[in-house]
């Protein structure tokens, strides 16, 4: 690299590093401007819940949201006198990292930057942010999470997929490492290739992902283990939510065809163990809390199959459970342009040693909260 391109470079990150400062400084209602309206105006927005303003505390109090730039949401629920943590969540406009900004509003002073605000892949903006923000924790969503169109990507480590799923976390972890912050990185049951039919895989059972997506997510995994070893890579397992996001889940595809009484593959001999999309969030912010170290699962307690669950759900919506086809795996899978391990099952012990009982549980006690959630949101699909 030339000098003037260092220039550059540098100018750029200076740049950046400012931008991300002030941001953070707005949302967390510490602005110190001149102005003395327009810094009034920005706690209004952003929240200073040491000293919160009347409005806020208004909101705060009816259990409001506000909503800050950037789409991020602070969710008043209590409001805390004492000196909540600095989060920077990557990805919090996904399907997991969406609902992580809605939950965590309360606890964390969150900073979410989107994609147009900062590029996950440019390397030095990433830096540029963490150096002038200095958050506690760290928490990765961002991801290329499509697993069949990761399939296209195969074999390229040059490409987005890759780029997304190993190269990030991997400097992510670097990155937290030097400002000492604790990183969450959240990966996937596909690591396994899902021939273990005889129990649920553990975090130390030897993983052999069959998609590129799971390759490029164990890669990422490995990669933050080797250069941050105080990092937590929690595996979820299939995330389902009563609440609407662009990107759907097999709940919400079941509710989808079940009510346009339309017929859905139920695949009856895998085992599964989907996470209610609210438990694993909580879940995540137990781990935040521990500041646990390594690999940890988070899934439902208990198993199931697909089939059993297109049907519980169509009983307990009163939908016709005749509608979910009985299907074999290997039917199902070769529809798919990326291979699924059939055994795609999480063994949640670690984590319930190690935080206790009261998070993670059966897949039809998710299921009871999942309709208590969609029943209490206008627009279900
Ligand atoms: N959903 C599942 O079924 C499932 C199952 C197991 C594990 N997981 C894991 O859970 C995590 C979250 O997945 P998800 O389902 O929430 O995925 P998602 O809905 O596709 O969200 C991915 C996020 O990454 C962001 N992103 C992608 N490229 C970016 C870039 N270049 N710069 C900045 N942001 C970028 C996206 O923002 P834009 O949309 O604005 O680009 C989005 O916020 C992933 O690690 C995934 O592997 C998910």
């Amino acid at each position: 690299m030339g000098p003037d391109r260092r220039l550059a470079g540098e100018e750029a990150r200076e740049q950046l590093g400012k931008a991300a400062e002030h941001q953070w400084r707005e949302r967390s209602g510490q602005q110190r401007g001149q102005d003395q309206d327009q810094q009034e105006d920005q706690a209004t927005h952003f929240g200073d819940l040491t000293r919160p303003d009347e409005e806020l505390l208004r909101a705060c109090r009816a259990n409001k949201e506000v909503v800050g730039v950037g789409g991020v949401r602070v969710c008043c629920g209590e409001v805390s006198s004492h000196k909540r943590e600095k989060v920077v969540v990557f990805g919090g406009s996904g399907f997991v990292g969406s609902r992580a900004v809605e939950l965590w509003g309360a606890d964390f002073e969150l900073l979410a930057p989107t994609h147009a605000e900062v590029d996950v892949l440019d390397s030095d903006g990433v830096a540029a942010l963490l150096n002038a923000a200095r958050p506690d924790v760290v928490v990765n969503l961002a991801a290329g999470a499509h697993v069949d169109a990761a399939e296209a990507e195969r074999g390229d480590r040059n490409g987005r997929v890759y780029a997304l799923n190993a190269k990030l976390p991997g400097r992510l972890a670097e990155l937290c490492r030097e400002i000492n912050a604790y990183l969450v990185h959240v990966s996937t049951d596909y690591v396994f290739d899902g021939r273990q039919a005889a129990r649920a895989y553990r975090e130390d059972d030897p993983p052999n992902p069959l998609s590129w997506y799971g390759e490029s997510k164990l890669a990422g995994e490995r990669l933050v283990q080797e250069a941050h070893p105080g990092a937590c890579v929690a595996r979820i397992e299939m995330p389902f939510s009563g609440r609407a996001h662009a990107r759907t889940d097999f709940a919400r595809i079941c509710v989808g065809r079940l009510e346009a009484g339309e017929p859905i593959a139920g695949v009856t001999d895998q085992r599964i163990t989907p996470v209610f999309l609210d438990d694993a969030i909580h879940a995540l912010h137990q781990l935040i809390a521990h500041r646990y170290p390594g690999l940890m699962h988070v899934a439902a307690t208990d198993w199931t199959t697909p089939y059993e669950y297109a049907r519980s759900i169509a009983r307990r919506l009163g939908l016709d459970a005749g509608l979910v086809q009985p299907t074999p795996f290997e039917a199902f899978s070769a529809t798919r342009p990326a291979q699924r391990p059939k055994y795609s099952w999480l063994d949640v012990t670690r984590f319930t040693n190690q935080v206790g009982p009261s998070i993670l549980r059966t897949f039809e006690a998710e299921l009871d909260a999942w309709v208590a959630q969609i029943s209490s949101t206008v627009s279900r699909v």
